[in-house]
């Protein structure tokens, strides 16, 4: 009987096992980071006490959301990308838009949800270091992904990454 073999490119295999990227102090410092977690660059953003972690390059274009404004619309906590100015919730990664009604044009405009279009990931707090665990490409498709792979990933150099082997332990 033949065994099933793997064909799976070792590339592809996903690493979901946390990473350190900083100290809380570090973060009520500077209020956001940037970081590499397993080949994939992610923006880490501390705000009103609460991290949020996401694919570092919009989904629409691959805009630089590190560097983009933290507002609120109706709400909803968003980072506003800096090139095209698209609204994506902090804690969702959905993308908004404002919508109006053609046949009741003194109606004010609404907010509304175009779906998750900026992948996120979990940020976990132990012992004042801060830790990130890449949510599962393979779970769901994002627009995000297209800018996190490929010819648009940047790679910083390994020596930045403090990788923690074995996060229960700690
Ligand atoms: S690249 Fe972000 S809004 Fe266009």
């Amino acid at each position: 009987m033949d065994l099933p073999s793997c064909t799976q490119d070792p590339q592809t295999i996903e690493d979901n096992s946390p990473v350190y990227v900083g100290t809380e102090e570090d973060f009520k410092k500077c209020q956001r980071m940037t970081a590499v977690v397993h080949d994939r660059e992610v923006v880490i953003f501390y705000h009103k006490g609460e991290y949020h972690a996401m694919d570092i390059r919009c989904y629409h274009s691959g805009g630089p959301l590190h560097l983009g404004e933290i507002e609120d619309f109706d709400g909803r906590t968003c980072i506003v990308c800096p090139w095209h100015k698209y609204k994506i919730t902090l804690s969702t990664g959905e993308g908004l838009y404002q919508s109006i009604n053609p046949k009741d044009p003194s109606a004010v405009p609404k907010w509304c949800s175009k779906g998750v279009k900026q992948r996120i990931h979990t940020v976990t707090v132990k012992n004042g270091h801060i830790y990130v665990t890449l949510s599962k490409a393979s779970d769901f498709k994002c627009d995000s992904d297209f800018y996190a792979t490929g010819q648009f990933k940047v790679i910083q150099r390994p020596s930045t990454l403090r990788k923690v082997p074995n996060f229960k332990n700690i």
